[in-house]
């Protein structure tokens, strides 16, 4: 049997980063929402956050729908979550959400690169900014992207990638990378609707987010390591890309939230590899699976990964997760929700 992974114990958290009892029972005082409650990042957000002694309100476009049941399973949600029923383009469901909230966590967004995220990811965030405002909300932590970050063909290789970092929006039209563009235009959006409202804000900025999944469903990141695993993905670029543990991304919420001088752009990188490192590393770890994918440009030197800063979260006391623990625990938990075949190592052969 592959080791079991418990997802409540979750020790990259509160535990680990301390907090005094005083503190702990203002925090329980506070209601705070998070919108896109039941996704991959969503709910380890909702769980830091109930493991801090907060009263939680999620938004879900359907609350009732069994791919947000898991939230209700996790500890405290019994006494301090409801989920109650917002869509990002309806205004007055966000400010029914948000009424009598301290915080509002603006995490949702569809992962895809199909042209009908964008209106949601920037009239979304405006609608939610503004809805933050109307009904006194002091404070927004809001979810970028490291694809609003590093798509610029003019960064100088050398360089180290940090929070005064953009993305090239005109590059990323030109590559039909309309994920890219939708996150950069919400973050604008965010930010300038925020200092026009008086809203505080604080961005968290995650790269690709690895790691075991709360939810049953499989999204997109965690889908990533899936197709390299079951050889489904035949190639792969020469490339780097930057990764972090998707319980990092949550602490790193709560943390920007709780610091009341937190302002501006948090970059939330753990690792930057080579694909080929990422798949190196997935082969040593379950050698059963048929990780076969070839580089794209075989034979070319290899693209180098690039230094990067996570300072400004360090510096808020955030220790980041290894990226062979985050992949490893992905794994397993794609497997025990039925997303992998369980392969033992002496089946490969049959298996392939
Ligand atoms: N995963 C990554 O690698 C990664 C990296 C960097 C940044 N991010 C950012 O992190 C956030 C969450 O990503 P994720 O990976 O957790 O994605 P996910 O699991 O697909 O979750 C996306 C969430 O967005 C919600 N949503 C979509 N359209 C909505 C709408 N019109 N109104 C309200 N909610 C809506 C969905 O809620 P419903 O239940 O209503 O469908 C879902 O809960 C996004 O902002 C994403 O851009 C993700």
């Amino acid at each position: 049997m592959p080791p079991s992974f418990d997802a409540n114990n979750n020790n990259n958290s509160s535990s680990k980063n301390g907090n005094n009892g005083e503190k702990q029972q203002q925090q329980q005082q506070q209601m705070v929402c998070v919108t896109g409650a039941g996704g991959f990042i969503g709910s380890w957000v909702v769980k830091e956050l109930l493991l801090r002694g907060y009263r939680v309100r999620g938004t879900a476009r359907d609350p009732a729908d069994s791919k947000n049941a898991h939230l209700l399973e996790l500890d405290g949600a019994g006494e301090r979550l409801t989920l109650c029923r917002a869509d990002v383009l309806d205004a007055g469901s966000l400010r029914a959400a948000f009424a009598g909230c301290h915080g509002v966590f603006h995490v949702a967004s569809p992962v895809s690169n199909d042209p009908d995220l964008v209106p949601v990811a920037v009239e979304g965030t405006r609608n939610v900014i503004n809805a933050a405002a109307d009904v006194g909300v002091r404070r927004v932590v809001f979810t970028s992207s490291y694809g609003a970050v590093h798509m610029n063909p003019n960064r100088n290789p050398d360089a180290v990638l940090d929070e005064t970092c953009w993305s090239d929006y005109e590059f990323c039209k030109q590559t039909d990378n309309l994920y890219c563009c939708a996150k950069m235009m919400a973050e604008i959006t965010a930010t300038e609707e925020a200092a026009k409202r008086g809203v505080e804000i604080a961005v968290v900025v995650p790269s690709m987010t690895m790691g075991p999944m709360l939810q049953q469903t499989l999204n997109f990141s965690s889908s990533h390591v899936a197709k390299y695993l079951m050889g489904t993905k035949k190639s792969y670029p020469n490339a780097v890309a930057s990764y972090v543990d998707v319980r990092d991304v949550a602490l790193a919420h709560v943390l920007v939230y709780e610091r009341r001088d937190a302002r501006g752009r948090y970059l939330c990188i753990g690792d930057v590899v080579h694909r080929a490192r990422l798949l190196q590393i997935l082969k040593e770890l379950f050698p059963q699976y048929p990780v076969t994918a070839k580089c794209e440009d075989d034979g070319k030197p290899m693209a180098k990964p690039y230094r990067f800063s996570n300072q400004r979260i360090k510096d808020l006391g955030l220790e980041f997760t290894p990226l062979r623990k985050s992949l490893h625990e992905a794994v397993i938990c794609m497997q025990q929700k039925g997303h992998l075949p369980l392969i033992y190592p002496m089946q490969k052969r049959a298996y392939l």
